[in-house]
């Protein structure tokens, strides 16, 4: 019978446990945000999305002369399941990055190759492609684009939004509107330059 009487009590306390984990996990799915909205909430009050570095490859691009420096395109999981699913426009909550680097020479780089490409090429030709052989230096700025359709429909339902050293870059009035207003060229793609490097 003791026995009997610990069985229902450690059945109850069982159920108890149970109880409450399922009301613990369904609190949390009420309350919880999605990774998207997180980034959002960041980027709206001037802080760079957490995870951000991690997001993944769209694509590069690299600009010559002066501004010399190597970028690349992340984008949130919104995005880049927009991306490959051809999705246009971008849902709300797509997120995309432009990082981008001071392009600068990697001596280390050039010594272990030069001697292969040379006996390849030759010194002149070696030469000639070594001095346009370049790597990440340095960051520059970050740019990032957020989808919310309603919230900023005035700018193609685009936040645009730069930041200088982790912090906001200071926009001169209507900054915004002029991020916006070099992207129109692109409205067929949304105001998204950058296709998906396969
Ligand atoms: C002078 C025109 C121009 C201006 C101004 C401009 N952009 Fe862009 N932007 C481009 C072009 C062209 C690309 C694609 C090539 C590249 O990345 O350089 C691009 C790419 C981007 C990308 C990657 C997604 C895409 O559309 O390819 C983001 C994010 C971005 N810009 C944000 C901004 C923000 C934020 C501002 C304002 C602070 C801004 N841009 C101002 C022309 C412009």
């Amino acid at each position: 019978m003791e026995g009997d009487a610990i069985m229902k009590v450690r059945r109850f306390a069982l159920m108890l446990v149970v109880g409450i984990s399922l009301v613990g996990a369904a609190a949390c799915m009420t309350t919880s945000i999605s990774p998207a909205d997180q980034a959002e909430v960041a980027i709206s009050s001037g802080n760079l999305p957490p995870g951000y570095r991690d997001w993944t490859l769209i694509s590069i691009a690299r600009l010559g002369g002066k501004v010399n420096d190597l970028r690349a395109k992340l984008g949130n999981d919104v995005a880049i399941k927009a991306y490959r699913q051809g999705t246009l426009p971008f849902p709300d909550g797509a997120i995309i990055t432009r990082l981008a680097w001071k392009a600068v020479p990697s001596e280390e780089n050039n010594d272990a190759l030069r001697p292969f490409l040379e006996q390849q090429l030759g010194k002149a030709e070696t030469g000639r492609l070594l001095v346009d052989s370049f790597v990440a230096g340095p960051a520059t700025n970050i740019q990032f684009m957020v989808k919310d359709s309603k919230k900023w429909a005035s700018t193609g339902g685009w936040k645009f939004i730069e930041f200088d050293n982790g912090k906001p870059a200071p926009q001169a009035e209507g900054g915004e509107k002029s991020c916006y207003e070099c992207h129109e060229p692109a409205a067929d793609t949304d105001y998204v330059f950058t296709r998906y490097a396969q």
